[in-house]
């Protein structure tokens, strides 16, 4: 299944070549879910020799393509790059630096005569993807930076798109991102569980997906980390749970725990505890609520427990921002009871690290 991806990569430079832009794909739900543009510069030329010399001499461009009405379009990756298209027409590929180059997949030579990688590909010759994002940091051409990188956990039968913080001292995997008061948790079954929101272009208000979720946590050993903050992050919370791993959707994506919360490892205070007290509890959502009626109370996708008070925390709820950080009191607000009480945090994050 790995092959899906060059499989799909290939598919979309051939019958998607509407517009030099890439598209990632959803392997969950076999959806088209987003399109970047690696096209940087388009030229006139009067032939297609012209346009593949504009090309050599551009130290940015990496390929290039013609198409009969004289546009020459420079692109900054090579054809074989994640996902990358850069041609117009069908047939219309002319010229690619990759052709002359030992790094694939995108890569490029540096002054040293080694490769130096993109989109999650490392190796000699950007030959593999990174495993996870804890794994990228060994990479000095990833180490350092936030963005989308493509993973392959072993337990994954496909490369998964994730959102890596790389700047961290750890690096983090993030599961979710909630910023935004007017973004909506309150999701279906089927979006919690191939993802949803805006992770692939500003990253702010998504959840990665249950089964992306559930591949990585049984690749390797996790801590989940919470993190809850004021406005200006003068006042940051976090919790960590380590050993986290989520199940597959046949178990309801239920989670197991290693052990109860630990103290955090960055030293921020703590949350308090929230997960330990519905371990091994299932995840409903509002149109497949296995709980009692929680999802539907709390207008978010989460693991609620059976009980009727529907556990003690809900960070996939509506983020009120209010100016006193006090909680309203209505039920589908962001909340964690046990340390923070009545107080209402203005984001939360959810990341994976390695450990
Ligand atoms: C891709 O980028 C080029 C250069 O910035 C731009 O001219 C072109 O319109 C873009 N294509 C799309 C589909 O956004
Ligand atoms: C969540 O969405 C469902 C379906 O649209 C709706 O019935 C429910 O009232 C919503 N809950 C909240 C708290 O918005």
């Amino acid at each position: 299944m790995v092959t899906h991806l060059y499989f799909l990569c290939s598919f979309v430079s051939v019958v998607l070549a509407e517009e030099f832009t890439i598209t990632i794909f959803n392997y969950a739900t076999a959806n088209m879910v987003v399109k970047i543009n690696s096209t940087f510069l388009i030229l006139n030329t009067e032939s297609k020799i012209q346009c593949a010399e504009k090309c050599t001499s551009n130290s940015k461009c990496w390929s290039v393509s013609y198409s009969s009405n004289g546009e020459c379009r420079l692109c900054d990756r090579g054809w074989n790059s994640l996902c990358t298209i850069c041609e117009k027409e069908i047939g219309a590929v002319l010229y690619s630096k990759e052709d002359e180059d030992p790094c694939i997949n995108g890569g490029r030579l540096d002054q040293d005569n080694a490769c130096i990688c993109l989109d999650g590909y490392a190796g000699t010759n950007c030959e593999t993807l990174i495993s996870d994002c804890t794994n990228g940091k060994t990479f000095p051409y990833y180490n350092g930076n936030d963005g989308i990188l493509y993973i392959k956990p072993s337990a994954s039968p496909t490369p998964i798109p994730v959102y890596c913080s790389l700047t961290q001292l750890r690096a983090r995997t993030y599961i979710q991102r909630h910023y935004e008061p007017g973004f909506g948790f309150n999701q279906t079954w089927d979006s919690y569980r191939d993802g949803f929101g805006d992770m692939l272009t500003t990253a702010k208000d998504f959840w990665l997906g249950n089964v992306h979720t559930h591949y990585i946590t049984n690749s390797g050993f996790y801590t989940l980390v919470f993190e809850m903050g004021n406005q200006d992050k003068s006042e940051v919370y976090q919790q960590e749970y380590e050993g986290f791993v989520l199940n597959d959707e046949t178990s309801k994506f239920s989670f197991g725990l290693d052990s109860d919360p630990t103290t955090t490892l960055s030293g921020q205070p703590t949350l308090g505890n929230c997960l330990s007290y519905v371990e091994s509890g299932i995840f409903s959502t509002y149109d497949k609520d296995n709980s009692l009626k929680c999802a539907h109370i709390h207008g978010s996708g989460w693991w609620f427990g059976y009980t009727a008070n529907c556990g003690y925390c809900n960070p996939n709820g509506v983020l009120i921002q209010s100016t006193n950080d006090q909680r309203t009191g209505v039920d589908y607000e962001v909340f964690w009871e046990e340390n923070m009480k009545d107080w209402s945090p203005w984001y939360v994050e959810m990341w994976l690290e390695l450990r």
